[in-house]
């Protein structure tokens, strides 16, 4: 199966790409496509770029002109609800898109012309994601990153929790009012990212299986730029990295 990992992290495209068996390398609409074989798997690796438009348009390309048959996203979200910590891992469930707004010709939140306002990732990708990763954590998790970096972020033994997450072209932090409306309307989301239903949706339409996997790297408050950048370059990087080169083995 040719599957596609798509991410919105520079830093884990890098270590993947510098591992894999590049086979051709492809520039359309200012991504990158490196074709090639990862884990003995027939993959095409790509930075899909911030927010919902650049992940739709980058997992269509994927679909359209290089016939992926599965997409894997991974990436970082900031945490909604009380019972996630940094460090934690999210497999998604039902993808919401927290700006989507067409009252009052559909409901708030209803994405137009599907009658419903989430994509469910399919079931048999949710298992196979929620078991590996279960696996990556419990079998000696921190040999592979800086143990001064896991420290740094309080990270000891991280959880994983199947469970709903909202995109939407923002940044989520306290100030906004975006977290707290999240909260109230579409209580079931565990946390919040820019991507992740773009990319569902676009799965959705043509029928693709897919499974989005979130890092948990902020609590969506005004911290949540705090250490941004080198939480991803050092601990949410080699998190991706490890549990994609799982679900393909
Ligand atoms: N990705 C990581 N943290 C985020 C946040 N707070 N809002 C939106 N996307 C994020």
């Amino acid at each position: 199966m040719k599957t596609a990992i798509m991410s919105a992290m520079y830093e884990e495209l890098n270590r993947i790409t510098k591992q894999m068996n590049i086979s051709r390398k492809t520039k359309i609409g200012n991504r990158t496509y490196y074709e090639g074989e990862f884990c003995g798997q027939e993959v095409v690796v790509v930075f899909s770029h911030w927010g919902k438009v650049a992940a739709a348009l980058t997992a269509t390309t994927l679909i359209t002109r290089f016939g992926v048959e599965k997409i894997i996203f991974t990436g970082v979200a900031g945490g909604i609800s009380p019972d996630l910590r940094i460090g934690d891992i999210v497999v998604s469930r039902n993808l919401y898109q927290h700006d989507m707004d067409s009252s009052p010709i559909f409901p708030r939140y209803e994405i137009p012309l599907l009658k419903n306002n989430h994509i469910e990732t399919p079931e048999t990708e949710i298992d196979k994601a929620f078991n590996i990763i279960k696996d990556f954590i419990n079998e000696d998790f921190s040999r592979n990153f800086p143990a001064e970096e896991l420290e740094r972020f309080h990270i000891t033994k991280p959880q994983v929790i199947v469970g709903d997450i909202a995109s939407g072209d923002e940044f989520v932090s306290e100030t906004s009012g975006t977290r707290q409306r999240i909260i109230n309307d579409l209580p079931t989301v565990l946390c919040v990212e820019m991507e992740g239903a773009a990319v569902a949706q676009v799965c959705h339409d043509f029928d693709i299986p897919f499974v989005v996997i979130r890092i948990i790297s902020d609590s969506a408050n005004d911290d949540a730029h705090i250490d941004f950048p080198r939480f991803i370059e050092n601990i949410a990087s080699i998190y991706s990295e490890k549990i994609v080169e799982k679900l393909l083995f």
